[in-house]
């Protein structure tokens, strides 16, 4: 039986250790920040080490909280063995994971359009990006979530996407002025990598039970620059009628990984301003 605390103590995150993957990122900036705000302490991972470093010393100066960054590449597994040997040196536990990391070409940059497409897909292509997606969330859940399990209530939170849920509509992709077989797409890997991270959740759901909750969240597509015509085709994909502002997943993600979610689990929560109720 589970201490009875206030709503409010329940999303305390205090002296949590919680492994961030692609930490350095838009979004997984953003997690470490909601960690840090109630208490924790976020480790992000990620292969970009001047970004990570800079946002892990920020973090620390403005939360007060010890913040760190480890250069690790999630698609090898002694460089995750690596970062955990020094996490329990240092700390003994590891209390919360979040599959966060991944390799995501925006399709609108992509200056080889055609390349996005099915037909045309590099299998090089589908390797790495499945190897950040998939097998990286793999293998940071075998090794983090096997520690974590040692403890009660841990959490791996898996970052899917309102595109796990649904396909991607791929006409707000297209480009005037390229023939059919040369329109962009959303890649295949996407569309596999989100579906697949929920597999994995319902997997390790199960897998320590009463040890480790994993839990999916599915965010839609936030601001970040985008052209005028491509946010106003997905806009009008979306009933709120906007995309999602940096902050808005922040509070989630401290439900999601504190003991205010303590009977979730399994679950996929869908944040996505109501696109995929369309
Ligand atoms: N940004 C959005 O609109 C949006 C919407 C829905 C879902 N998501 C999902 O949220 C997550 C974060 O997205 P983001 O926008 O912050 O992406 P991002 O590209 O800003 O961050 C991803 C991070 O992963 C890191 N990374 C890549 N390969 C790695 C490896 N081998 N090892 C360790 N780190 C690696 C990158 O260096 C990068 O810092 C992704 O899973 C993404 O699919 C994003």
């Amino acid at each position: 039986m589970n201490k009875i605390k206030s709503v409010k103590q329940s999303f305390d995150l205090t002296e949590n250790i919680a492994v961030i993957t692609g930490g350095a990122g838009l979004l997984g900036e953003k997690h470490a920040e909601s960690i840090a705000e109630f208490g924790g302490i976020p480790i992000l991972l990620d292969i970009n080490k001047k970004a990570g470093t800079e946002k892990a010393q920020r973090i620390t100066n403005e939360y007060q909280v010890d913040c760190e960054f480890k250069l690790c590449d999630i698609t090898d597994e002694s460089q995750i063995l690596s970062v955990r040997d020094a996490l329990l040196s240092k700390y003994g536990r590891i209390d919360i994971l979040i599959n966060n990391a991944a390799i995501d070409p925006k399709v609108e940059a992509k200056s080889e359009n055609k390349l996005s497409r099915l037909e045309n897909f590099p299998i090089d292509q589908w390797n790495l990006e499945l190897g950040v997606g998939l097998t990286g969330a793999m293998l940071c859940s075998k090794i983090f979530g096997y520690e974590i399990s040692k403890n009660s209530n841990g959490v791996i939170l898996n970052i899917s996407s309102d595109l796990g849920i649904i396909a991607p509509d791929q006409r707000i992709y297209r480009k005037e002025g390229f023939p059919e077989n040369e329109q962009p797409v959303k890649p295949v890997t996407y569309s596999v990598i989100k579906h697949g991270l929920i597999g994995l959740t319902k997997y390790l759901a199960t897998y320590w039970p009463g040890k480790v909750r994993c839990n999916t969240l599915c965010p839609g597509g936030i601001y970040a620059g985008q052209s005028e015509d491509f946010v106003q085709r997905l806009t009008d994909l979306i009933p709120l009628g906007r995309m999602a502002n940096i902050d808005e997943y922040k509070a989630a993600i401290v439900f999601m990984v504190s003991d205010a979610s303590l009977y979730m689990n399994g679950s996929t929560v869908v944040i996505d301003g109501g696109r995929s109720v369309w």
